[in-house]
């Protein structure tokens, strides 16, 4: 079985939204933002990063990645000012979701999902990379992919880019991980 990861191109945004779906994740953005290829790529800009795993001429799965815009727009609402948010957009990324095709589980294909999203910000210069699950029979996935995985409720600290900054506890963990 040869599973290829690639970057989701525009028209993807359906099935993408459906695997999400059956994983009751949904993200109503993310399928408008693929098709829509609103993705800035240009240098010198926060990037984000839509892949998507197929085996053959199937979608299996999909994973998504930006820069924390919500929690930046929070700080930015307490005074950070939009040029410290723009730098921090372009060290910090946020895994908004994963997802593998129900079928496909146990098989690989998330965690080649998330070494390739590891790889895309470590080659642009991210320094830190995290999100949050409340699955618990999630933590040995990201554990073995090398995230650091918080007990629940438990706040971050976000240790690069910000000087003193936190993000709360959400009833959810964290897992984070430094790139
Ligand atoms: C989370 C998810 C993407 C994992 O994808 P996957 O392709 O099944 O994961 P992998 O096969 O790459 O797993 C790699 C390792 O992680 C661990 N792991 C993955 N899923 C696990 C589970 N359900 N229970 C325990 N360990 C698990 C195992 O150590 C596994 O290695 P192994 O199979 O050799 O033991 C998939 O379960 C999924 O789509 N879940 C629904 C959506 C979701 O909850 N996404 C996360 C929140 S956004």
């Amino acid at each position: 079985m040869g599973i290829k990861v690639r970057p989701a191109k525009p028209g993807e945004g359906r099935d993408v939204a459906q695997l999400l779906a059956v994983a009751a994740l949904p993200r109503p953005g993310l399928a408008n933002t693929i098709d829509n290829n609103e993705l800035m790529m240009a240098p010198g800009n926060p990037v984000e990063c839509y892949l998507v795993a197929y085996e053959d001429l199937k979608m299996v799965g999909a994973v998504g990645a930006s820069p924390p815009w919500n929690w930046l727009t929070e700080l930015g609402k307490h005074g950070l000012a939009r040029e410290e948010q723009r730098r921090i957009g372009m060290i910090i990324a946020k895994i908004v979701s994963v997802v593998v095709e129900p079928d496909h589980r146990r098989q690989g294909v998330g965690r080649k999902l998330l070494l390739h999203t590891i790889a895309f910000y470590r080659q642009h210069h991210y320094k830190w990379m995290y999100g949050q699950f409340s699955d618990d029979s999630l933590i040995e996935f990201y554990k073995e992919l090398g995230f650091t995985v918080s007990d629940p409720d438990q706040p971050l600290n976000v240790p690069v880019g910000i000087r003193t900054s936190m993000l709360g506890g959400s009833g959810e963990r964290w897992f984070s991980m430094l790139l």
